[in-house]
Order: structure tokens, then C-alpha cells, then sequence
């Protein structure tokens, strides 16, 4: 089984010149939490500037869908490529943008006929379900969860809630949100248990928020991640989106599920809120869509997609090269990568399982397919967050090779491609008990 290989202190010579280089010119905006500098990768595997190779569990902030370069991508873009690179979706036609929103129109869950809005980026497919929903429903109020994360465009911030750094210095954002406890049983807002509390998060927005503050009848849409993701890799309770959901159909709400970073068979599923057993009224989508080209999707019931034309567009969305992507991605999904993310992420998670017996700063280990996370504490009892622990993993699991990303205060997230092998997930949490150990001593 291959192995990391890393041959030169981090960051390597190459790697230390470009990052100077970044620090001049590049947006000081970015979160590189470690030095690593990008020369090519395939499969699970990233090489580095200076020929280090790094194991990959990020898949590029969960993206990669396929893995790097997975020849039947490639070969799309490329076969494309050759044929058209842009024309322009807003203002013509043409076949690959149509096919594919044939395509995700029809594998999107629920009976009822479906339509496409195609844009480039998570957030753009945030955005245009927060312009849709209030173009369709004429309401100005909604409503989104505390630790969301739906992009940093100004409509999508206004829904985000994950860390103040984020939304800092941008106000006044869209005016109408109001921002609610998630079901994150670990760390329940209202100190209950699940299942005694009874899902009292969800009878919350009914009985207090409806009742006090927030008219329902004024609510256009509730924007809701299936699991949420920056904010944790959160794993709500059975019976959490069916009983909000509930409430939402009742005061005719719309149900809108970001699935940019859960959607695209990441979960085992095509689209995490399968698991749920809920079919929402928008869904937002990106990031694995295109195993790694820019693309962002939004699909609405064709009676909600309403809008006229000259309402909302993107030059770029739905470019000819994303949308062949795209389209080899889903075949290699439908293919057997979503039953492997369900079988290597199962793998994953009794590894870490089995860790946590050992490592009291494990206090959770959570997740569905492969979107699995472990939230570090200082104290299994008062499960004080470990931020600091946390950061020193990831950087260590670096420096062994591997690569990782943080997600909530104190989690760190595995999200590899969905190609991950059995061999890779077991390299992945041996590197990830040596760190572990490092940090503990
Ligand atoms: C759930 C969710 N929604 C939206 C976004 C924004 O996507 P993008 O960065 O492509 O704009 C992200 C990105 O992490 C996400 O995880």
C-alpha cells in the first residue's frame, strides 16, 4: 500500500519561495492552516512543489469528488474542451447544460417535475435560493441555524452563522433572518438529551419563536444544511427535518436544504436529506458536483421556479466544461462511488471508534458516508472545547503526511474523495492516532 512520502522539512525550498510570493500578492483573506503548495494529484494522492506526497482526506474542502483527476473527468473536460468553452447559458442554448439539468432534475428526490438554475459556487446556488424563494413566496422574513455555514456572498453571509470573523465589518447584511438553535444533541442548546427532550429544538420555533418575535405567515423560506458541515459535521436526530419540515408545509414555508457540502452522494446517498426522509422545496448544490470544476446548482419544484425571465442569471453558470464534469461525476457516483463512501465511511468511523476508547480528548466521533468528523475536549465530562489541541493535530497529521481540515470550534473533518480504498482509510487513522498520541503525551 503506498504511503506518504515526505522528504523535505514543511514547507520544502519551492514551497517557502511561492508562499512569500502569495503573502505579496494574494488576498490576505484566506485560511491556509499549513504550508502546503500544490503541484499536481491524482486519486487520493497530492504531490507537493518540492515532490512531497500527502494522503488527502479534504478532497479539497470536500470537492473532489471522484478523486483528483479521475480519467473519465478529464477526459469529458478535455473532449469538451475541443468543442465549446463558452457561450453563455443565460443568453443560448446549448446540449450539455440542458442534459445535465435534465439529469439532476430527475435524480433530485420527490415526484413532482423539477428545474435547474446553474451558477458556479456554493454560495451562488445559496443566493439564488434565497432570491427564488422570496421572488416565489412575496415574504420577507426567514429563517437559518446558528453554525451555518451557506457561503459569503451578501444574501448567503446573511444566512451564515459560523464565526463572527466572517460577517465582521459587512453590515447592514439582508435584513429578515433570524438565526436558530441546530439539533446538536452533543451540545444542546436547551441542556436536554435525545431522545427524552422530545425534538424540543423543532417545537421551539412553533411554540416560542412563531408565538413571539417571528410571524409565520411572514416566513418565506427555512435555509437548513441536512448535516451541517463548517459548522461541525453535525448529524441532526431522526425525526429533526421530518417534524420541522412539518411545521414549515403548515404555515407554507419553504423547505430549502443547502446540500452544497452533504449532496453529490458524499453521505451514501445521492443527497444527505434522503437520510431524513424529507424532500425539500430547494436544494442548493456545488462543491463534488463537478468533481473539482466550478459549478453551483440549484433545483426547485418547477411550480416554485416561477421567476421570469430577466430575474436572476450568471454569465458563467453552467459553463460547457462543468457541466461534462458534472456529468461523468454523477455517472461514477450512480457507478459505485456512493455505495463505497457508505462502506469507507463506515470503515472510517469504527476506526475512530475505536480510537476514542483510548483518547479521552476524542469526545465525539460523528458522521454519515464520508463526511465524519471528531470534536475534540479537554474534559469528556464539561467537554471543554479543545481548539488548540485540535489545531496542533491537524498540523502534526501534516507534517506525518496526512491531510485534514478543521470544521466547527474544535472538530476536525474527514472528507476524502469518494474513491477512498480500504487501505487508504486505515493509513488515514494510523497517521491520525500518531498525532493524536504526540498531542495527548
Ligand atoms: C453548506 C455550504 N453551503 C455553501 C457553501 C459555500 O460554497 P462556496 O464556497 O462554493 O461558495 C459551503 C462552503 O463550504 C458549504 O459548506
Amino acid at each position: 500500500m503506498k504511503s506518504p512520502q515526505i522528504k523535505t522539512a514543511l514547507p520544502g525550498p519551492r514551497a517557502k519561495q511561492l508562499i512569500k510570493l502569495d503573502k505579496s500578492f494574494v488576498s490576505p483573506s484566506y485560511t491556509r492552516v499549513y504550508p502546503l503548495v500544490v503541484e499536481k494529484a491524482k486519486g487520493l494522492w497530492v504531490h507537493d512543489v518540492d515532490g512531497n506526497i500527502f494522503l488527502d482526506f479534504t478532497a479539497g474542502i470536500a470537492t473532489n469528488s471522484t478523486g483528483h483527476c479521475h480519467p473519465r473527468v478529464v477526459k469529458a473536460i478535455k473532449s469538451q474542451a475541443d468543442r465549446l468553452l463558452h457561450m453563455s447559458g443565460t443568453d443560448f442554448y446549448y446540449t450539455p447544460q440542458i442534459i445535465l439539468a435534465e439529469k439532476l432534475a430527475t435524480m433530485a428526490p420527490g415526484r413532482s417535475a423539477k428545474r435547474v438554475y446553474f451558477g458556479n459556487s456554493g454560495a451562488e446556488a445559496v443566493e439564488a435560493a434565497f432570491k427564488l424563494a422570496r421572488w416565489n413566496t412575496k415574504r420577507e422574513l426567514n429563517i437559518a441555524f446558528f453554525g451555518a455555514f451557506h457561503g459569503r456572498t451578501m444574501g448567503a453571509l446573511s444566512l451564515t452563522a459560523s464565526k463572527t470573523v466572517q460577517k465582521k465589518n459587512y453590515n447592514p447584511l439582508v435584513p429578515g433572518i433570524t438565526h436558530i438553535p441546530y439539533a446538536y444533541c452533543y451540545r444542546c442548546a436547551y441542556n436536554l438529551t435525545y431522545p427524552k427532550c422530545n425534538l424540543y429544538c423543532v417545537r421551539w420555533v412553533e411554540d416560542t419563536l412563531f408565538r413571539t418575535t417571528v410571524p409565520a405567515e411572514e416566513v418565506g423560506a427555512i435555509f437548513v444544511e441536512p448535516i451541517q458541515g463548517e459548522g461541525g459535521y453535525i448529524v441532526p436526530p431522526p425525526g429533526f427535518h421530518k417534524e420541522l419540515y412539518k411545521i414549515a408545509k403548515k404555515y407554507g414555508i419553504l423547505y430549502v436544504a443547502d446540500e452544497v457540502q452533504s449532496g453529490m452522494g458524499r453521505t451514501g446517498k445521492m443527497f444527505a436529506m434522503e437520510h431524513f426522509g424529507v424532500t425539500p422545496d430547494i436544494m442548493a448544490l456545488a462543491k463534488g458536483i463537478a468533481s473539482g470544476l466550478p459549478l453551483g446548482a440549484m433545483i426547485a419544484r418547477a411550480k416554485i421556479m416561477n421567476w421570469e425571465a430577466g430575474s436572476h442569471a450568471s454569465t458563467f453558470g453552467g459553463n460547457p466544461l462543468s457541466c461534462q464534469a458534472a456529468m461523468a461525476t454523477i455517472e461514477l457516483l450512480e457507478n459505485n462511488m456512493m455505495k463505497n463512501a457508505e462502506k469507507q465511511g463506515n470503515r472510517l468511523l469504527k476506526g475512530l471508534n475505536k480510537l476514542q476508547k483510548t483518547y479521552e480528548c476524542m469526545g465525539d466521533v460523528r458522521g454519515k458516508g464520508l463526511m465524519v468528523a471528531v470534536e475534540l475536549v479537554k474534559d469528556r465530562e464539561t467537554k471543554e472545547p479543545a481548539t488548540t489541541w485540535r489545531n496542533r493535530i491537524i498540523k502534526e497529521t501534516f507534517e506525518k503526511g496526512l491531510l485534514v481540515l478543521g470544521c466547527g470550534e474544535n472538530s476536525i473533518r474527514f472528507s476524502p474523495s469518494l474513491s477512498v480504498k480500504p487501505g487508504e482509510v486505515d493509513t488515514c487513522l494510523s497517521i491520525f492516532e500518531d498525532a493524536l498520541k504526540k498531542v495527548a503525551a
